[in-house]
């Protein structure tokens, strides 16, 4: 098969033909041009799935369905509504943004793409797909859909995310804009990434582009984007207290920045830490019961589980950059009296799902709900 190498008017056009026809059309957040919408939509879909985010779109919506009401709410909530969509970071830069659009552009979302980049969590690719949507900018977007196409298509070797492949890429992006249906051309290269070239079993014999793609020509669809270059992921442990008082637990919210930042989540034990006086000493409550074992790498130092101390099932959870192996370990205790500290609450298990917490900290505290009941 000959390949022939696309040029810009042919690649834009055939893609835009596709588009008619095999495209997506009504999604909750198609058919406006209202920045807001559009805007909230582009960082939901971020690593994340049309089919997930759809719910987490509505219902965000309707809780905030001006970007002044997301500004005037406390980031808590905002962080409740995103619970279990991942990427926290997200939602803690939407609503900054949401704030930084009302104090410094007077509450109207800015046109030009350089100055929505500006915008907390913004990246450049986010801003153009923006300022394309919703005013007619001529902006070419990158995003990993975007970066697998024009990799498979133009059989670009080396790893998209490396600075100098992603900068060949963007100077591609931008000569393959056509002049017209410039948010048509931005939105079916997103829809055939994610509905025939895939990462995974392309569908090439559906694809608009099979006839000038060089990774198809040259069989190398399944080589094509290459891979992040390997290293290993660093396992870390951690040892997670669920402090437990009748139908409530002892939660405490993370740090701004880190992990699960801003989330409520379970208090962590420190490597060696006793768990029974760790608990007591910190979190005025007195452990009901015997000794509990001492934390550490789940496996190697844990002694057989004490009636009201007991380890719950351990679990990875993998996060960009490490794994974290995950030991709950459960203590049955009765407060004391005394001040609370901030940022510490006693949260009831009937209430976690509208509660602000990571995934893996939810699982954890499902696990409860039976065994809370079965202890009434
Ligand atoms: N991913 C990011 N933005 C998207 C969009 N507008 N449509 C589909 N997938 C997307």
């Amino acid at each position: 098969m000959a390949v022939l190498w696309p040029t810009a008017r042919g690649f834009a056009a055939r893609l835009i033909r596709w588009h008619k026809r095999h495209g997506r059309h009504d999604l909750p957040w198609q058919n406006t041009t209202d920045p807001y919408r559009v805007w909230l939509s582009e960082i939901m879909l971020q690593q994340t799935q049309v089919a997930t985010v759809i719910p987490y779109y509505l219902r965000f919506l309707e809780r905030f369905p001006q970007l002044a009401d997301l500004a005037a709410a406390p980031v808590e909530e905002v962080m409740a509504l995103w619970s279990g969509l991942g990427y926290y970071a997200r939602a803690r830069n939407l609503h900054a943004a949401a704030r930084a659009v009302i104090t410094q552009h007077g509450g109207k979302f800015p046109r030009d793409p350089a100055v929505i980049a500006q915008l907390p969590g913004i990246g450049r690719s986010t801003a153009n797909s923006i300022a394309t949507f919703c005013f007619g900018a001529h902006a070419p977007i990158l995003d990993g859909n975007v970066k697998r196409v024009l990799c498979r298509a133009f059989g670009i070797e080396g790893f998209p995310g490396s600075g100098a492949v992603e900068k060949r890429l963007w100077t591609l992006a931008a000569e393959l804009m056509p002049v017209r249906h410039g948010a048509i051309h931005n939105q079916a290269q997103m829809d055939l990434g994610a509905m025939v070239c895939t990462r995974g079993k392309p569908r090439c014999e559906a694809c608009p582009l099979a006839e000038i793609c060089v990774a198809r020509a040259t069989g190398r669809t399944a080589e094509l984007p290459q891979a992040r270059p390997r290293r290993e992921i660093p396992l870390r442990h951690a040892t997670l207290l669920v402090m437990q008082h009748g139908k409530r637990v002892l939660l405490e919210t993370r740090p701004p920045a880190g992990i699960w930042g801003g989330l409520l989540s379970l208090p962590e034990l420190p490597a060696g830490a006793d768990a029974q006086e760790w608990a007591e000493r910190h979190f005025a409550c007195r452990v009901i019961g015997v000794t509990c074992p001492r934390s550490g790498v789940p496996g190697t130092q844990s002694e057989p589980a004490p009636a009201r101390c007991v380890p719950l099932g351990t679990f990875e959870h993998v996060f960009s950059h490490f794994r974290l192996n995950i030991a709950p370990l459960l203590l049955q205790v009765t407060p004391v009296p005394a001040v609370m500290e901030p940022g510490r609450q006693w949260q009831d298990l009937a209430g976690i799902e509208s509660a602000a917490l990571p995934a893996p900290i939810r699982r954890i505290l499902e696990q409860l709900k039976p065994v809370q009941a079965g202890a009434q």
